[in-house]
């Protein structure tokens, strides 16, 4: 784990994604107030929140999604994941056009201070814990990235003993909480996405002060489907596509949690988050 895995103010991060001279390099990053941000724990959703909010960005710019004019997540000039890259990035960033995307997986008190101050929007991306440490035990299995496990059991121990990487996700979420009632921050789970494509597509668009006809609304719905964004992802996410694309529904911890396990789970559960906005709007 030591070869894979590094600390960095008490959480850990792959070694071969992050170092600590660029979470350094992050905190001199000046966010603008027309960045489109989307944070959200790994394995809550990013991929699927980042194809619909750039198929919007493509509609402000009157580009039609899936065109060759409009760009996808992974194609644009800086990769959009914020704190990856090198120190340099954010220099280079200051001097892209607006509006920037990005996608961050880090805690608020990890991000630099002008994403709050210059009331950059957030959409800040939730998903059950339970679904979360079941998508990240498939994850770990699939990628070199961080540590492999032998077993369902083994995975859920270092999971709740926070020895897994991006730290402990109740605590993320209560992190998180703290400015869930900003009116630049916008929440949405992954299960009313699942629930409501439509309604929530027109929902964040509103946020973002993105228009849209009915037409385009269908578009970014239907592109950004399991079964659209699965057929796709050989061009939009190579190999890593296989991995990332697996069940893409709700509940799936139902086929790995002991009752035990789900019982430490509610316990974490309502020790970080219950009975918190954050807590009540995740559907648990
Ligand atoms: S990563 O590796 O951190 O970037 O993963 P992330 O994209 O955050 O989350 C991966 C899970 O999201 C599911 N997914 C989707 N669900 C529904 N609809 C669409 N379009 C979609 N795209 C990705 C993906 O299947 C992972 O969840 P699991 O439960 O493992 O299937």
């Amino acid at each position: 784990r030591d070869q894979l895995l590094f600390s960095y103010k008490g959480i850990l991060y792959p070694r071969i994604l992050y170092s600590p001279e660029v979470f350094k390099a992050l905190e001199s990053f000046e966010a603008r107030r027309d960045d489109v941000i989307l944070a959200g724990y790994p394995k809550s959703g990013t991929n699927w929140l980042s194809q619909i909010l750039n198929d919007l960005i493509a509609i402000s710019q009157k580009k039609t999604p899936g065109s060759e004019s409009s760009v996808n997540a992974e194609e644009q000039e800086e990769f959009p994941y914020l704190e990856i890259g090198d120190s340099e990035k954010y220099e280079r960033m200051s001097k892209l056009p607006s509006p920037r995307f990005m996608v961050t997986n880090l805690c608020p008190e990890k991000l630099p201070k002008s994403l709050f101050q210059n009331n950059a929007k957030i959409l800040l991306l939730i998903r059950n814990p339970k679904d979360v440490a079941t998508s990240y035990y498939h994850f770990s299995n699939g990628v070199a990235t961080v540590p492999s496990y032998e077993t369902w059991d083994d995975f859920f121990t270092d999971f709740m003993a926070k020895k897994t990487a991006w730290g402990c996700y109740l605590e993320y979420l209560s992190e998180w909480n703290k400015y869930a009632d900003k009116e630049n921050i916008m929440t949405i789970t992954y299960e009313e996405v699942k629930e409501n494509p439509a309604l929530s597509v027109k929902n964040i668009a509103t946020f973002f002060g993105i228009p849209l006809t009915e037409e385009q609304l269908q578009l970014v719905v239907e592109r950004s489907s399991f079964q659209s964004m699965k057929k796709n992802s050989d061009k939009t996410h190579g190999s890593f596509g296989n991995v990332l694309f697996r069940k893409g529904g709700v509940s799936d911890w139902k086929n790995h949690f002991t009752e035990d396990q789900s019982k430490k789970m509610d316990k974490a559960f309502e020790e970080h988050i219950a009975g918190t906005k954050l807590g009540k709007k995740l559907k648990y």
